[in-house]
């Protein structure tokens, strides 16, 4: 799908290019964006909560420029994944000119759309990109008229101005109740930082592209698939893996009722299905069927079958003494 429209600035030409290469100035403008970040000149990362018709998530992913053209225009391509939601590919040209004393912005953007966002209908998914652009040039129209830049917060220098050739992405985290520090390239995702990094194999690589639920991880509270997130876009959050999940005297109730129902065969997806059950029970969401279903149906199992393993589940929520909908006890 293709995407064009022109904007009338109310700001120099100077100011408009400033903007739309300043990603506190984007952030601002790109309604549900929750992280805008540099990770070298001309690549950010970005986290945007979405809603295109029925389907709503977060989206993660990065951006980049191309074909600079200092104060004339650049070409910017984005990709974002968005979980069960599905992902998203743009490519846009951004052209300036002077236009009186204004700026006129010329944009040409072609969308793809995979996943559950292609089974809505490329209707409603052209709409809502076309409402979004609309609202991104609403808001950056309004920041730069209202002399907003000078209150933009500066590209991080960090980033900016110390990406070597390999573009290392300083990543800071506390993983398993432990802080550790590394220095990974940019594009490490965070699966790979676990595993390679920090030698945590029983986070598994089932597919690679957010299918499987094998790589399921705790991130900040939320059970996460750390094959869709940068180890970089982690930083500063805490992570815990299945090695980090059980006390240190014994077993976590869910690995206890995983064995005590029979739930795995290979294992290969368990540590997944742990740490997806276990996003559950920390929502404080009566772990009900469904409730259960709704919560795996990003984690296959090749081998087991789901009707142990939904009774791992409730077996585990009963004796944490969470509300399984059932009200009777084991
Ligand atoms: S490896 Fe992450 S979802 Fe399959
Ligand atoms: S136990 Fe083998 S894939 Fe689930």
């Amino acid at each position: 799908m293709e995407i064009t429209g022109t904007q009338l600035i109310s700001a120099k030409r100077a100011a408009v290019w400033a903007a739309l290469n300043d990603p506190a100035a984007l952030q601002q403008c790109i309604q549900g964006c929750e992280r805008f970040e540099a990770m070298g000149p001309g690549q950010w990362l970005a986290v945007v909560m979405a809603a295109v018709g029925p389907v709503k998530a977060r989206f993660t992913g990065t951006v980049s420029l191309h074909d600079i053209e200092p104060l004339a225009g650049y070409r910017l391509r984005g990709q974002g994944q968005g979980g069960v939601a599905g992902f998203g590919q743009l490519e846009a040209r951004v052209r300036l000119s002077d236009e009186g004393g204004d700026t006129r912005l010329d944009y040409t953007a072609q969308a793809q759309v995979g996943g559950k966002l292609a089974q809505i209908g490329s209707r409603l998914v052209s709409g809502a990109a076309k409402k979004m652009a609309d609202q991104f040039f609403s808001a950056f129209n309004a920041l730069l008229s209202g002399g907003g830049l000078v209150a933009f917060a500066p590209v991080r220098a960090e980033a900016a101005s110390s990406a070597p050739d390999e573009e290392l992405a300083l990543v800071q985290l506390k993983v398993n109740g432990r802080p550790v520090e590394r220095r990974v390239e940019a594009r490490t995702l965070l699966v790979e930082f676990l595993r390679k990094d920090l030698g945590l194999t029983g986070t598994h690589v089932g597919c690679d592209t957010t299918q499987c639920g094998a790589c399921t991880v705790n991130l900040d509270g939320l059970a996460v698939k750390s094959c869709t997130v940068l180890a970089a876009q982690a930083s500063g959050g805490q992570v815990v893996t299945i090695e980090g999940l059980a006390p240190p005297d014994g077993l976590h109730p869910l690995q206890q009722a995983f064995n005590h129902c029979h739930a795995l065969q290979c294992g290969f997806c368990t540590p997944g299905m742990i740490m997806a059950a276990d996003g559950l029970l920390r929502s404080g969401c009566a772990v009900d069927d469904a409730a259960i279903e709704h919560a795996l149906e990003g984690n296959l199992c090749r081998c087991t079958g789901y009707v142990h393993i939904i009774d791992a589940v409730k077996h585990a929520a009963r004796q944490m003494g969470r509300p399984t909908g059932e009200g009777v006890a084991s």
